[in-house]
């Protein structure tokens, strides 16, 4: 640790000088001020390490000038030892709750005084590397982090996106509804957790469809009832493949896998859940699901213009989906449709 410099407030001059000459001796800087007022102005000219400070004084007094520097979030952590005739326990009191670390009483032995300059010196040292210390920890900590949210987010879409791929639905399908699910929990009110949660899990709504063979994934026209049964089953499949996760995250991906098809009104599937029993998070996806399969191309059916799309949304109000839900997305048309515009497949190569 380099040199430290030692303000010295008094508005005795040879109380100054005498406090000046032995911490001099002792390897350290030093200030001086006559008054709180230059006291003030020094300190916020430039911090010093350490300020030993009378209380007594005409003008901003001691314990006045100890508080303002508090106060202040650059000087408010300067050590203050407070020096002063005052035997009075009350004076003593009110010095420290003004934030001084020490009080030392005159007469006192320049030894005293240097050992608690040091003293209080060395504990702010520690304290400084010590927050450094933390601070460096927890931007590691954060770095690392962000680096595993990063890497779980883009293989959840990777993952989702190759589903998709493989279903021949449009490249940013997943990533859209990841989108719309986001802005409805946010609308819905939902805390940022599980709006974070239902986020990231959405793109894997779908997972299930591993399970499905190919020519049904990937038949032209419309499926027999036979196949449209095995279809359903994709619902059930996703929850199966992650139901028994302990990551919060997956453990949203099961939900969302399952209930992503259930309809407001009891009917849909795979359980045939109605209103409230599904959960929100079901309701979210399910609606943002539909809209983007509505408004977007796919193999098997051109894009519907979007009146036709906000139409069929809000005549299922309460059948399909949740009727808050559907009201939050029609009031809020325009932020869905700068989502819808952001992640247009034509910015990507169609198939
Ligand atoms: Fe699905
Ligand atoms: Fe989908």
């Amino acid at each position: 640790m380099g040199r430290h410099e030692i303000l010295i407030v008094d508005d005795k001059k040879e109380n100054v000088q005498l406090l000046q000459k032995f911490i001099e001796e002792a390897g350290h800087l030093v200030r001086t001020a006559l008054d709180g007022e230059t006291a003030l102005l020094s300190v916020s000219a430039k911090p010093p390490d350490l300020i030993l400070l009378d209380i007594r004084m005409p003008g901003i007094d001691g314990v006045e000038v100890c508080r303002r520097l508090q106060r202040e979030e650059r000087t408010a952590r300067i050590p203050v030892i407070f020096i002063s005739a005052l035997e009075d326990t009350r004076i003593k009191m009110e010095a420290f709750q003004a934030g001084g670390v020490d009080y030392i009483t005159k007469p006192f032995s320049h030894e005293e005084v240097i050992a608690r300059v040091s003293t209080h010196l060395q504990l702010n040292d520690y304290r400084h590397n010590l927050e450094r210390k933390v601070e460096e920890s927890v931007a590691r900590i954060r770095a690392l982090n962000m680096e595993l949210e990063l890497t779980q987010s883009e293989i959840v879409v990777a993952l989702g996106t190759l589903l998709e791929e493989r279903c021949r639905e449009t490249g940013y399908h997943v990533v859209r509804v990841a989108e719309y699910s986001r802005l409805l929990a946010e609308l819905r009110g939902l805390d940022e957790e599980t709006c974070y949660l239902i986020h990231r899990a959405a793109p894997l709504h779908d997972a299930g469809k591993v399970a499905i063979p190919d020519y049904i994934l990937h038949k032209e026209g419309s499926l027999d009832p036979e196949e449209w049964e095995i279809m359903k089953t994709h619902a059930i499949r996703g929850y199966e493949i992650f139901r028994n996760s302990t990551r919060p995250m997956l453990k949203m991906v099961a939900v969302i896998a399952k209930e992503h098809h259930e309809n407001w009104d009891g009917s849909g599937y795979p359980e045939g859940l109605a209103g409230e029993e599904i959960s929100m998070a079901g309701r979210i996806v399910h609606l943002a699901d539909v809209f983007d399969a509505l408004g977007n191309r796919r193999c098997y059916k051109k894009a519907w213009d979007i009146e036709k799309v906000f139409r069929y949304i809000r005549e299922n109000e309460g059948i399909m989906f949740d009727p808050v839900l559907v009201r939050l997305l029609l009031q809020n048309r325009e932020r869905f449709l700068d989502i819808m515009e952001r992640y247009c497949d034509d910015s990507r190569q169609n198939r």
